[in-house]
């Protein structure tokens, strides 16, 4: 297994993620202490697509005592945007809506110019295309502000600067595996996303509470930039971890670079929805309808079903019927695929609605000083 920022790989070991990160698990008490403020928990985090955090509990410490916090997450800007993305993002939304709080929401072309063989112009065509996506999504433009890297580089590089001081080589060489081939721009990258989680402190004067919300690889920037953030004089952020979803194709993570056909994007139409499910969402089933029928099939390994869990079947009761139906036998692939379909259209149809009408908004989102 291989999970850095930049390459996921191999079959994800959460357990060993946990330990070799020094991530804390989400437990049972926890929940219940989020539920006491939330009423309801998310589906992501009964379920534990949101599996593991750091500091939650001195973060709902200062909530409990009136110190509002702010939500601070990104996107690397270097395609188009997949069902991976929609997971964190969506969460996100939640935790902003039940929590009453600002989102602070980075755009990272420097990243994806700096780490891909990409134009520095098709990276702006993809960070406006993206932001568009995050728009869909319904965040509360009163509340939610975007930093593009290059376009607010005014405001963010006076503060990445003070934290690239305090990185050496060394650090960033263990924590990513970086060699002396390397570019220099990706040495420095790191300092770029550590700025969001200080920067509205840093505005107006007094130190906020941060939580993060991320994919569990972007965890070591943060692992290397929490050392440093009380150097500075401010807090660290706290940071809730979600698990991949997995390709259709079943093993690693969802991306937007690798393989086209194996993952779902936002525009993608019905009908090409429906045929990428039907060829290549990995099947837990049985070889024939006799067997199926006989031995059931397996859920666990079922990509239809993972995406039903993690992103597309809110409805526990729902999910459990279909759980026990299709390890019983009872339901097919092909009834658990197109139940996906549906799902999945459904919701692309009124995002890509959405997406059209993003168009006008973007100003509204923007932050500006
Ligand atoms: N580096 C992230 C990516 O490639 C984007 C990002 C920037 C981000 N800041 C973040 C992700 C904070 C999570 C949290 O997608």
């Amino acid at each position: 297994m291989k999970v850095t920022p930049w390459q996921v790989s191999g079959k994800i070991d959460y357990e060993k993620l946990i330990k070799d990160f020094g991530l804390s698990k989400i437990d049972d008490k926890l929940l219940e202490r989020i539920k006491s403020h939330t009423k309801e928990l998310h589906f992501m985090l009964k379920r534990r697509v949101f599996f593991a955090h750091r500091d939650l509990n001195w973060l709902l410490d200062e909530y409990e005592k009136g110190n509002k916090f702010f939500l601070y997450t990104g996107c690397g800007p270097s395609g188009p945007i997949h069902l991976g993305h929609l997971q964190t993002w969506l969460f996100t939304k939640w935790l902003q809506d039940v929590f009453d709080v600002e989102l602070w929401f980075q755009f990272t072309d420097d990243e994806k110019f700096l780490f891909k063989d990409k134009s520095y112009e098709e990276i702006q065509r993809w960070t406006y295309e993206n932001m568009l996506d995050v728009i869909a999504l319904g965040f509360d433009p009163k509340k939610t502000k975007f930093l593009i890297d290059t376009k607010h580089a005014n405001i963010l590089y006076p503060e990445a600067i003070k934290f690239a001081k305090k990185i050496t080589f060394s650090t960033v060489k263990a924590a990513f595996g970086f060699t002396n081939e390397n570019n220099i721009g990706q040495i420095f990258y790191t300092s770029m996303q550590a700025v969001p989680a200080i920067l509205p402190s840093k505005i107006k004067g007094k130190n906020i509470p941060c939580l993060i919300p991320l994919g569990v690889d972007q965890d070591p920037h943060f692992r290397v930039a929490r050392d440093v953030y009380p150097k500075l004089g401010y807090l660290k952020p706290a940071i809730i971890h979600g698990s991949f979803l997995p390709p259709l194709t079943g093993k690693g993570k969802t991306s937007s670079s690798d393989n086209k056909e194996a993952n779902i994007f936002t525009l993608d139409s019905p009908k090409e929805v429906e045929i990428k499910i039907k060829k290549y969402a990995f099947s837990g089933g049985q070889d024939t309808i006799e067997e199926h029928r006989k031995k059931g099939g397996n859920p666990e390994i079922d990509v239809s079903f993972q995406y039903l869990k993690m992103l597309f079947e809110p409805d526990d009761i729902k999910l459990e019927k279909i759980e026990k139906d299709y390890r019983s036998g009872k339901m097919l692939t092909s009834e658990l695929k197109e139940y996906l379909i549906k799902k999945i259209n459904a919701f692309l149809s009124e995002h890509q609605k959405k997406r059209e009408k993003a168009k006008k908004e973007i100003d509204k989102f923007l932050f500006k000083k």
